[in-house]
């Protein structure tokens, strides 16, 4: 296994055995941190560009964080503020702070922006979200089903709502390590087929499963864990009146819920709109893993971090 000067723009350019080993490595990360370790400074003397196209809480705070735990420096940088905003080019911008810091994070609009980046970066690039993927996430996700399951193979995973940037990500990383994944979505909404034709794969390899339904209950039948996203990803404001039309019937309420296991859990990537995709008794309920997650980024990106660089 090596990690060392990799990026990390999608799951799927990560094994199975890979990306068990970045979920022990955060398990210790979070096990030293609640002895009281809180600095484990393997970055000293490291920086690392933080770099926002979109608003973001927990990826700017989580990472900022993480890099500042591991004794490096982060700083966090607005898109538009940068001389990306008046027309720099991606692959200069690449190449200049390639000179500067030892690792470059962006959260883009378009997937395409990432593979340029990291095109053009000599130092590892992380995807902190695109338009298509949020690995990041995903790496928390699994972590906290882990924890809340004590395994990932077998585990039954429902996902309700939108087929969007978090939902390929979680289904590239359940069919990976061998959890079974339904994905209900309204008509017209599903994931991409590029991304469920690697999925199916990878199922083959790992002994797990995936389908799509547009159908929430079949999705959420016997299911271990139910998940959900908004219906508006950051981006798509303009399609907002339409979206919230078309998702009628896929919320994650009480009523939902009791098509799931009897120790279900319930997770959401945050932020939240209650009372549109999950209805608050669902989110605050004792089944809601969402803080475990939230949580759970800090420790899985150290992981990252301490691996890649
Ligand atoms: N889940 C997540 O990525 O949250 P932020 O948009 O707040 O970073
Ligand atoms: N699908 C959401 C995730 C936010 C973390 C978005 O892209 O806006």
């Amino acid at each position: 296994m090596r990690f060392k000067g990799r990026g990390l723009i999608t799951l799927q350019d990560y094994s199975s055995g890979e990306i068990e080993f970045i979920l022990r490595t955060a398990m210790n990360f979070k096990e030293r941190y609640y002895a009281g370790e809180r600095i484990i400074p393997v970055l000293e003397g490291r920086s690392v560009c933080l770099i926002f196209q979109k608003p973001s809480t927990r990826t700017r705070v989580s990472f900022e964080v993480a890099v500042a735990q591991l004794g490096g420096h982060p700083i966090s940088l607005n898109w538009f503020e940068l001389q990306l905003g008046r027309g720099e080019t991606i692959a200069d911008t690449a190449r200049v702070l390639s000179k500067y810091v030892d690792c470059i994070g962006a959260r883009v609009y378009r997937h395409e922006d990432i593979v340029t980046l990291a095109e053009y970066s000599s130092v590892p690039v992380v995807n902190l979200l695109s338009d298509k993927f949020h690995p990041c996430q995903a790496l928390a996700d699994l972590m906290t089903i882990l924890e809340w399951k004590g395994r990932i193979r077998g585990v039954n995973v429902a996902w309700v709502g939108d087929g969007n940037n978090v939902a390929h990500s979680l289904m590239v990383a359940c069919s990976k390590m061998g959890a079974n994944i339904r994905v209900a979505t309204p008509r017209g909404y599903e994931p991409d087929r590029e991304v469920l034709e690697i999925c199916e794969e990878d199922c083959r390899r790992s002994g797990g499963s995936i389908m799509l339904t547009n159908n929430p209950i079949e999705a959420v039948r016997g299911a271990d864990v139910v998940y959900t996203d908004v219906w508006v990803s950051m981006g798509q404001e303009e399609e907002a009146e339409k979206r919230m039309r078309d998702f009628r019937g896929f919320q994650v309420n009480r009523e939902l819920l009791e098509y799931a296991s009897e120790n279900v859990m319930f997770m959401h990537c945050l932020p939240a709109h209650r009372g549109v995709e999950v209805t608050d008794d669902v989110i605050d309920g004792s089944w809601s893993a969402v803080w475990d997650q939230a949580e759970n980024r800090l420790h899985t990106e150290k992981a990252v971090l301490s691996l890649i660089l």
